[in-house]
């Protein structure tokens, strides 16, 4: 019967559902609206009735499908709500931030100590002339002290600079002493195994005033050593050659290397070389144009990646430069 709307209405469980039974009753070709078109045929006498009949029948279908339309709308929308809620209380993904390379936090330590003793920072290029990596160094053409360094060669006068010695020799022709100044950056070489990297840095460090003598080079680089390293240390100056000063002294450090297992003393003697070091060659000041018989000074130059493998107890100096995040989070 057409009263079977009632029931239709009552089990519609979405809007979808609910249109579809709009549509059959009161669509074009609906079961109410198809009543209404039979009202021309209905006797005269009979209209009355019949009208007031159908117009109480879609009454009653439109209470009973607008009521449960407000229904449906309203659980259609709670459970869209719920689904699209928002936990304010989950907890978000942490951000990480970025940290300090361990040679920076090295060279920062270096740094530190140099800057409490009073010495400057100074830079130069890393594409250099042949002139200051080498000539004003007293590495003249031919000298076997090239080969040494395995040098990156950009063009006959330019290289990639070897050393940070360059800097001793832009230092001292723009200015008179007293110099004081450490120069730290990048050096290149061309080597690649456990322990040489193409890349690597130094840091150089420059003392040129009147007498100074090599006791203050080794009061320097000894306490240097041992604000570095811890003041029990033990430093031992050893004769050495370079072309640069004379006379000149590699300095080594009785080394213990302490890792995360602990701390244990290093293979071979006992000792470990970190610095090259001497009293700046008579022929530095000659390329600097100063006065003969003036000035005395030191000079040295340190590898950071050394020092920070014997700090961390650090195997392969090329995980310094391989960018993996386990490494460096380390530090
Ligand atoms: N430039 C030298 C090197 O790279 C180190 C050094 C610097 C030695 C200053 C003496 C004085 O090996």
């Amino acid at each position: 019967s057409i009263k079977g709307y009632e029931q239709e209405i009552e089990k519609a469980a979405t809007s979808e559902e609910l249109y579809q039974i709009k549509v059959k009753y009161l669509g074009k070709k609906g079961l109410i609206s198809g009543l209404n078109k039979q009202l021309k045929d209905v006797p005269n006498e009979d209209k009355k009735e019949f009208g007031m009949k159908l117009g109480e029948l879609r009454n009653g279908f439109e209470a009973l499908f607008n009521s449960k339309e407000t229904e449906i709308a309203k659980s259609e929308l709670d459970a869209k709500l719920e689904k699209e809620a928002l936990d304010i209380t989950m907890e978000g993904f942490p951000l990480s931030a970025g940290s300090q390379h361990p040679i920076m936090s090295i060279y920062y330590e270096i740094a530190d100590i140099f800057g409490s003793m009073g010495f400057e920072v100074a830079v130069g290029p890393e594409v250099e002339l042949d002139r200051y990596n080498f000539e004003m160094l007293n590495i003249p053409q031919e000298h076997p002290a090239r080969d040494m360094q395995d040098t990156f060669y950009i063009s006959d006068e330019v290289v990639m600079r070897t050393h940070t010695s360059p800097v001793q020799a832009r230092v001292m022709e723009s200015k008179e002493p007293p110099i004081k100044i450490i120069a730290p950056g990048k050096v290149y070489r061309c080597d690649y195994d456990i322990t040489h990297t193409p890349m690597f840095h130094q840091v150089e460090g420059l003392l040129v005033d009147k007498n100074v003598t090599f006791a203050d080079l080794k009061g320097t680089l000894t306490t240097f050593i041992q604000r570095m390293f811890g003041s029990g240390v033990p430093v031992r100056f050893r004769p050495s050659f370079f072309p640069f000063t004379e006379p000149s002294a590699e300095v080594d450090m009785g080394c213990t290397i302490c890792g995360s297992k602990g701390c244990r003393v290093c293979k071979g003697t006992g000792w470990i070389e970190i610095l090259g070091s001497g009293m700046c060659n008579d022929e530095l000041y000659r390329h600097a144009g100063y006065e003969p018989g003036i000035y005395s000074g030191f000079a040295f130059g340190m590898g950071i990646e050394r020092i920070a493998m014997l700090k961390y107890g650090i195997g392969d100096l090329r995980s310094f430069f391989e960018n993996n995040l386990k490494f460096l989070r380390q530090f």
